[in-house]
C-alpha cells in the first residue's frame, strides 16, 4: 500500500551532534561499519525468509522470533484484500463494540504484552483521557493498566473505582498474554474477572461480550477464554516475540481501543520497513542508529544509552525501547544500558551528571510534541515580581525548545556526543515508524555482536523461584 508524504517523513534520525573529535565518531568509522550492518541486515531478512519456510532453526539462533519484521506489510495487505473479515478488521470492529457498550477498558498484561499500550495511550491521547468526559474522548472508553505487577492496594484501588460507579458492569477486560501462564497477569485476570461477573450480575452472556483475550495458539489463558466462551480471542502468532509483538493484536487492539488510527500505525510501520531494505548505511535510518549505538559503545565505552524524551508524551515511549534493548540484548555478559529520561523535568534531577559525569553515555533526542490545538503563550501581568514581562509574547513550545536547544548547546561545547530522533507530527504514523525502526535496529545490532535478540532466558530464574515459594508456602 503507497504510503503519503505525511508517513513518509515522518521519522528523521540525524547523528550529526555526534561526529566529533575525540570523544564521538569520524566519518571512516561509519565507512569502516557499513559492509558489517549490510550483512547484518542480510542476515536479518534471511531470518524472516527462513521463518516463512519453515525451515530447521539452528540451535544457536533459537528461538527465532522473525515474524515481527513484515508483520505490519502483511496485515495491511490482508486487510485490503479482506476488509472486515481480516484480522486488522475484526479488531477494528471489537473496538468499535466495546465503545459502544462499555466506558472503561482495563487491560492486563506486563512487559512486552502491555508496554506499547500504554506508550501509544500516553503519547497520543488526550494527557488527561480519562478524566475527560464521555464526549470529549469521543466515547472512546477510559483506559487503565494492570496484571503488570503484584500490589495490593494498585489493583483495590482501581476495583474501588471500576464498583463505587453508578453502573458498575460498564467495563471491559482486554487480558494479553503469550504464553498465558504469566503469574501477574493470570491473577489480575483472576481476580478481575471475578468482579466483572459480580458486576455483570451472573449474566455470563454481558461477561463475555466484556472480555476479550490475546494470547498465543494455546496455553492456559487460551484454555480459559475457550471455557469462558469469548467470543473474540485474538492471537500473538507464532515467531513474534513479547516484546517485538506492539504491531500485533497486543498493540493494535488496545490503540484501536483508544481510539488511534491503526491503518496509519501500521503504514508507518510498513515505511520503515520499505526504508530498511532499501536504503544504503547513510541515509538508513535503522543501520546508522545501529551504527551510530555500536562504535560508540565499542570505540568510546558509552555503554549507556540515553533516550531523552522531550515534554510529557513520549516518556512511555523510551520505557517501551528499555524493555526492548535491556532483555533483547542483555544477555552474555554484554548489552548497553538503556535510560529513559523526561526533560525539561529530569534536567532538575540528572542534567548535572549528564552534563559533566562520566563520559559512558550516548545521549538519543527523542523529540515529538503531543497534539493539542491550543498554544499558552506568556502574558504582561501587573505582579511582575517574578520578572517574566521580558518574555511577554512567548508561547510555552518555544520555551521546551529553548531549553532542548541551550542542553544541545551546552553538550556540544564539553563534546558530549548526541544524535536526534524526530517524530513530527507526533502521530500514529510516526510511532509506526519508531517501533518498526528500534525493533530492526535491535534485532539488527543483536546479529552484529552474534547476541540472539529473541528470547529471555534470564528473566525465568525469578519466575522459577517465585513459584517455588509460593507452592512450598
Ligand atoms: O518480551 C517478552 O517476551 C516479555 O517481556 C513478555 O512480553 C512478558 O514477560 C510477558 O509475557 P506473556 O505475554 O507471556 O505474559
Amino acid at each position: 500500500m503507497a504510503s503519503d508524504d505525511n508517513t513518509r517523513n515522518a521519522l528523521e534520525y540525524d547523528p550529526s551532534g555526534v561526529m566529533m573529535p575525540e570523544t564521538g565518531l569520524s566519518r571512516a568509522d561509519l565507512d569502516w561499519i557499513a559492509p558489517r550492518l549490510e550483512a547484518a541486515r542480510a542476515e536479518v531478512l534471511a531470518d524472516l525468509d527462513c521463518w516463512h519456510r519453515g525451515d530447521p532453526v539452528p540451535e544457536e539462533k533459537q528461538p527465532l522470533d522473525a515474524g515481527f519484521t513484515d508483520l505490519p506489510d502483511r496485515l495491511l495487505d490482508e486487510h485490503a484484500q479482506a476488509g472486515e473479515q481480516s484480522e486488522l478488521g475484526r479488531m477494528i470492529a471489537v473496538a468499535k463494540r466495546l465503545r459502544e457498550t462499555v466506558d472503561r477498558a482495563v487491560i492486563l498484561g506486563i512487559g512486552g504484552s502491555y508496554m506499547g499500550a500504554r506508550a501509544m495511550f500516553e503519547a497520543c491521547c488526550h494527557p488527561f483521557h480519562n478524566e475527560m468526559p464521555r464526549v470529549a474522548r469521543d466515547d472512546h472508553p477510559r483506559i487503565y493498566f494492570e496484571g503488570n505487577n503484584a500490589d495490593n492496594a494498585a489493583m483495590l484501588g482501581l476495583m474501588d473505582l471500576l464498583t463505587t460507579e453508578h453502573a458498575a458492569d460498564d467495563w471491559a477486560i482486554v487480558v494479553i498474554s503469550k504464553s498465558g501462564g504469566t503469574l501477574e497477569t493470570a491473577v489480575a485476570f483472576r481476580l478481575f474477572l471475578d468482579v466483572l461477573r459480580q458486576a455483570c450480575g451472573g449474566d455470563i452472556e454481558k461477561v463475555r461480550q466484556r472480555v476479550v483475550p490475546i494470547t498465543g495458539r494455546s496455553g492456559r489463558l487460551r484454555d480459559l477464554a475457550h471455557a469462558l466462551g469469548s467470543p473474540e480471542v485474538f492471537d500473538i502468532p507464532e515467531g513474534v516475540g513479547g516484546r517485538f509483538s506492539v504491531l500485533s493484536a497486543v498493540g493494535l487492539l488496545p490503540a484501536a481501543v483508544m481510539g488511534l488510527d491503526v491503518v496509519k500505525l501500521l503504514q508507518g510501520a510498513a515505511e520503515m520497513n520499505r526504508r530498511f531494505r532499501e536504503q544504503s548505511p547513510g541515509s538508513n535510518p535503522v543501520l546508522d542508529y545501529v551504527a551510530v549505538c555500536h562504535l560508540m559503545e565499542s570505540r568510546r565505552g558509552a555503554n549507556v544509552r540515553v533516550l531523552s524524551t522531550w515534554g510529557k508524551g513520549l516518556e512511555s515511549v523510551g520505557l517501551w525501547y528499555d524493555q526492548l534493548l535491556a532483555e533483547s540484548l542483555g544477555k552474555d555478559g554484554q548489552g548497553a544500558l538503556p535510560l529513559t529520561v523526561v526533560n525539561t523535568r529530569d534536567l532538575h534531577s540528572r542534567g548535572q551528571q549528564h552534563q559533566e559525569g562520566a563520559r559512558d553515555k550516548l545521549i538519543t533526542n527523542l523529540v515529538g510534541q503531543r497534539y493539542h490545538p491550543g498554544v499558552l503563550t506568556i502574558e504582561r501581568s501587573d505582579l511582575n515580581q517574578d520578572r517574566l514581562n521580558d518574555l511577554a509574547g512567548t508561547a510555552v513550545p518555544e520555551i521546551l525548545e529553548a531549553a532542548f536547544r541551550g542542553t544541545n548547546q551546552a553538550y556540544h561545547d564539553d563534546r558530549r556526543p548526541t544524535a536526534d530522533i524526530r517524530l513530527e507530527p507526533l502521530d500514529e504514523a510516526a510511532l509506526g515508524q519508531f517501533f518498526q525502526m528500534m525493533m530492526l535496529a535491535t534485532a539488527v545490532e543483536g546479529r552484529l555482536i552474534g547476541i540472539n535478540p529473541y528470547g529471555q532466558p534470564g528473566v525465568e530464574a525469578y519466575k522459577k523461584n517465585m513459584t517455588a515459594i509460593l507452592r512450598g508456602k
